[in-house]
């Protein structure tokens, strides 16, 4: 039976790096033998704020929830439709309203690419970031007092609640259970952080109990971020807060030289809802409209997608597709983003080629 994919460009280069993320889904799709049927969806983007007055239509929930997955690009336009308004009423709701608990970004330099810290070879940096993506700091406990006045105050709670973490903590601890190298780092702040980061650590050495094969550590967040750059190679999986999570996947990627190749699933593991893919980038305003984003995020997600869906042949053969033409280091390729001159769709074709050639 068919995949259904409810496919959501969004904005800016979302709508750029799209085209490239089906079509390799479709090169890999034909080459396995998989049934994938795509629906296009133009809201959860500023045009369609712009139109409609709101990102989403009131039957939105309705509409996807029986997708197997949903294949999203990047939303925001600030320069139309505040940033506040647009991810809280799109992606964020996403996110929350399907339960999809778990961020899994991988994080890897890959063949062909220049890592902007010294010496560092493909092998150096393999690791994923397991963030908390439905509560943590992104709540919307809190308002504001006295706006207006010399007396303002503003205050937005962080949430989190004991089945909202150890639900992603089992998670980040079964996947470096099933890695070569078990280690699990998990990002805290309890030293200035005094009531929810030491309990955060609580419950990573409650759930660490039940897997003695897993090696822990844990750093607070500022140095964690300096261990990034300075020894990323001491990472396996990390585990963090939905911020915290959010500052380590754009950063862990930098250190691979560019977020443009970065990937994300955000995962409800059990299955009640549709998961959602889509790259770790935004919109990219700066670099919009050119055609020249890389297309490699979105690709690697639609791989992810994939593998979520049961199809891991079908998406090691797109990853094994981008190592390939990355390693091939052919500058008209190659987006500028990695040094070459290359479009998005020059790329994302080169990519399609390689998976259809690979079998
Ligand atoms: P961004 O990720 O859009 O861009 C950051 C920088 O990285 C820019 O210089 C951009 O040109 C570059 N970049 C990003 N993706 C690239 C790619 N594929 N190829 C080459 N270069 C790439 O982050 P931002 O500028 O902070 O945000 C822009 C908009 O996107 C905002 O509205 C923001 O809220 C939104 N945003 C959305 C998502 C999402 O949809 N998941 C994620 C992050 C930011
Ligand atoms: C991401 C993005 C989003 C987040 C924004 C756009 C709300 O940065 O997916 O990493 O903070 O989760
Ligand atoms: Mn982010």
């Amino acid at each position: 039976m068919a995949h259904r994919i409810a496919v959501i460009p969004g904005d800016g280069i979302g709508k750029e790096v799209m085209p490239e993320g089906v079509r390799t889904l479709e090169a890999a799709a034909k080459c396995f033998n998989i049934e994938l049927e795509f629906e296009y969806f133009d809201f959860a983007s500023c045009d369609y704020f712009i139109e409609h007055g709101q990102m989403l239509p009131d039957d939105w929930f309705e509409t996807l929830k029986g997708f197997d997955a949903i294949f999203y690009g990047a939303v925001g336009w600030p320069e139309t439709v505040p940033d506040h308004i647009s991810l809280w009423g799109s992606l964020l709701q996403f996110r929350r309203r399907f339960d999809q608990y778990v961020n899994l970004r991988p994080c890897r330099l890959l063949p062909g690419i220049k890592s902007p810290l010294a010496d560092r070879q493909p092998g150096d940096i393999d690791f994923y970031v397991v963030r908390e993506n439905t509560e943590g700091e992104y709540s919307s406990v809190g308002g504001k007092m006295f706006e207006g006045t010399e007396r303002e105050v503003v205050i937005q709670e962080t949430v989190m609640t004991r089945h909202g973490t150890d639900r992603v903590l089992k998670y980040a601890f079964d996947l470096a259970q099933s890695r070569p190298r078990r280690k699990l780092t998990s990002a805290t702040k309890s030293n200035g952080i005094a009531i929810t980061m030491p309990w955060w650590d609580e419950r990573v050495a409650a759930m660490g109990q039940h897997y003695p094969e897993v090696t822990v550590d844990q750093f607070h967040i500022d140095i964690l971020t300096a261990h990034f750059v300075m020894h990323p190679d001491w990472f396996d999986v990390v585990v963090a807060s939905n911020l915290f999570g959010d500052i380590l996947s754009d950063l862990g990627p930098a250190c691979t030289g560019t977020i443009g190749v970065a990937p994300s699933a955000n995962i409800n593991p059990e299955g009640t809802f549709p998961s959602l893919f889509e790259p770790v980038h935004g919109s990219a305003p700066d670099i919009a409209g050119r055609g020249v984003a890389n297309p490699i995020g979105q690709i690697w997600s639609g791989a992810m997608l994939l593998e979520h869906l049961g199809h891991q042949e079908a998406a090691n053969a797109i990853v094994a597709a981008f190592e390939a033409v990355l390693a091939a280091c052919d500058n008209s390729v190659l987006t500028p983003d990695i040094g070459g001159q290359g479009t998005t769709e020059i790329l994302g074709r080169a990519i399609a080629r390689a998976i259809s050639d690979g079998r």
